[in-house]
């Protein structure tokens, strides 16, 4: 549903904005993309273009440039919506400089939502995280389960931003938002052009895994094996990238067809389905026939023990749900890094 509405995507050249302007320009939308390239390279656009036939405005500017930002939004006119994706996300980074992810985390979204009201930008979809349930009493996590101050300051800015989010809303009730609470995005695009690319070496399990079936690492440390879990080792939700770029257009549309029933809407997005570490591991193995070499390591500082969304919301409210199979999404993880490898 949706007669070429224009829409400004800040951090669209990243790895879950990239695939959710893909999703956008195939669903009929125009997607004009505002990205520093901190974390990306122009060259997505074109590889957004090449999938879709579409090539997406880019403009390289910083979101904490307000005036930048301002004039950019001014020179395109009739924003219908933004999607807000642009931010740092490194947990460990985050500990290390917070004042760094405070500064860029708070500081885009409070620009994105004044020069919203500037010029009439009536809609926002914005990035959110699990983390900020930190571990929940019972599972699986809904969206009345209870906020928690997140481990990290990159978790507290999620937090943080929900708030802001909620004030704004409250005093502007003619203008929408949306949070969408992302589980554990993984996966890569079907035609292996988009995918995520960490720099160094990767914190998150699947790159880590992808990287040593590539050779590029010895052996996957798994963080634990005392958990109280069936295997003993973390349950997470792990929610295939594409799927989740799905979701960005239910929003969008949701928001088109003035279904919301808030100014202020959360939703979580996941698969409902809790996956273990060694599951993972033998899941990749099994996907793509590749050997993987692991050991048990002492758990990491931080990690929370399991965590699962219940999806039902965004079910029956965004008439949205998570298609793709573990194996299919782990396949996809591996033949993206098998082409930026050059490995056959
Ligand atoms: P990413 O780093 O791949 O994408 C973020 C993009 O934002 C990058 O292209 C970066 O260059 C850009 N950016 C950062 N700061 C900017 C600024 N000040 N101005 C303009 N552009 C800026 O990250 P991602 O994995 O695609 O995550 C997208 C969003 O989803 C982020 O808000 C992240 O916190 C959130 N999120 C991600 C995950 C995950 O596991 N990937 C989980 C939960 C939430
Ligand atoms: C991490 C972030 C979280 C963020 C999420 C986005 C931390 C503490 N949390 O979540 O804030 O929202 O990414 O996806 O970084 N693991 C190993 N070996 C590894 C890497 C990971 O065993 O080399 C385990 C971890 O202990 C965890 C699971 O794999 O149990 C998933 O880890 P990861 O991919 O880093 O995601 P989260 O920690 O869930």
């Amino acid at each position: 549903m949706s007669q070429q509405k224009k829409i400004l995507v800040t951090g669209g050249t990243g790895y879950i904005g990239s695939h959710t302007c893909v999703e956008l320009l195939q669903a009929g939308y125009e997607v004009i993309i505002i990205d520093n390239l901190s974390n990306s390279d122009a060259g997505i656009a074109d590889r957004i273009a090449e999938i879709t036939g579409k090539k997406p405005i880019l403009y390289k500017a910083d979101m904490t440039d307000k005036q930048e930002i301002g004039e950019i939004i001014a020179s395109e006119k009739n924003i219908f919506s933004s999607i807000h994706f642009a931010a740092y996300k490194a947990v460990g980074e985050s500990v290390e400089k917070p004042l760094m992810y405070y500064a860029n985390n708070l500081n885009s979204l409070i620009n994105l939502l004044d020069l919203s009201l500037e010029y009439g930008i009536k809609n926002l979809v914005f990035s959110s995280s699990c983390t900020v349930y930190g571990q929940p009493e019972s599972l699986p996590v809904t969206e009345q389960t209870p906020v928690v101050r997140p481990e990290s300051p990159y978790g507290n800015t999620k937090r943080i931003s929900e708030e802001i989010m909620e004030d704004f809303y409250a005093a502007h009730e003619d203008f929408k938002g949306i949070a969408l609470r992302y589980f554990n995005p993984i996966g890569a695009h079907p035609s292996g052009l988009l995918g995520e690319l960490p720099s160094g070496v990767p914190n998150n399990l699947i790159p880590f895994v992808t990287q040593t079936a590539a050779g590029l690492r010895d052996e996957i440390k798994i963080f634990g094996n005392d958990y109280n879990t069936p295997d003993g080792t973390c349950i997470r939700d792990y929610i295939n990238v594409v799927d989740l770029a799905k979701a960005h257009v239910a929003a969008i549309d949701r928001l088109a067809q003035n279904k919301t029933k808030k100014a202020f809407e959360v939703f979580n997005l996941g698969t409902g389905r809790g996956i273990s570490v060694l599951e993972i591991v033998k899941g990749f193995e099994e996907a793509t026939g590749v050997k993987l070499k692991y050991t048990m390591a002492p758990r990491r500082a931080g990690d929370v023990e399991q965590i699962y969304a219940n999806s039902s919301f965004a079910e029956n409210e965004l008439n949205w749900k998570a298609e793709k199979t573990l194996k299919e999404t782990l396949a996809s993880a591996w033949n993206w890094e098998k082409k930026i490898r050059d490995i056959q």
